[in-house]
């Protein structure tokens, strides 16, 4: 797929839209693109939009969004906020999977070029893939996310170049699992940190 043409997200948006070679495109209501400040430097990308995604048309507004909130908000961070302490948020696949199943090799590696192309226009500083599929969609490895959480490793974004990149558990995941809330927490502290370190997070105001 030639995407060199794309140099904006509504380009890249209207080209998503149009593309007719993911067959969940089919099942799925609407299209969900990004949700977030597009000139915040931390991407997060999700999996596959759920069914109130596909109601609303933004990623992350169920209960794993809630959660992922509230995760984001104990270190600052927040899709609301622009700029520092902003992040910005995809998926693998823009289309909801019938009865939410994860979605397959051969759908994520059909919107991996937007992915991509995604990652391109934004230019993150930080990517946290949030989740097991995520690891998979990105790195392009069929290994557990358990091989790549706990450090930091670089992706090399096309005509970007190397972005220190993170995986954590998917809020779903968490919500299944309390108990592996407290790995999911030391994650947390190595997003904060490196945002931190990157100048990503807003400055505090320093007591008199
Ligand atoms: N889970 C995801 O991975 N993405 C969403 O957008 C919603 C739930």
């Amino acid at each position: 797929m030639d995407l060199t043409h794309i140099t904006t997200r509504a380009q890249l948006q209207a080209a998503i839209e149009a593309f007719e070679g993911c067959t969940l495109k089919a099942s799925a209501k609407r299209m969900v693109f990004a949700d977030g400040d597009p000139n915040s430097r931390i991407v997060l990308i999700g999996e596959a939009p759920g069914a109130q995604e596909d109601e609303v048309g933004k990623p992350f507004v169920g209960r794993s969004g809630q959660l992922l909130d509230k995760m984001l908000a104990d270190i600052g961070l927040s899709r609301t906020t622009a700029g520092k302490g902003g992040v910005y948020i995809t998926n693998t696949v823009f289309w909801r999977p019938p009865d939410n199943r994860t979605p397959t090799a051969a759908e994520i590696l059909s919107c991996r070029p937007f992915l991509l192309k995604h990652l391109e226009l934004v230019q993150p500083k930080i990517i946290v893939m949030v989740g097991g599929t995520a690891v998979k969609a990105v790195l392009q490895t069929k290994e557990g996310i358990g091989q790549f959480r706990n450090r930091w490793l670089e992706f090399d974004v096309p005509n970007v170049g190397k972005v220190p990149t993170l995986a954590t558990f998917h809020p779903a995941y968490l919500l299944r699992n309390p108990p592996a809330k407290k790995d999911a927490w030391a994650d947390l502290q190595m997003l904060r940190e490196k945002a931190e370190e990157l100048g990503l997070l807003p400055t505090q105001a320093t007591a008199a």
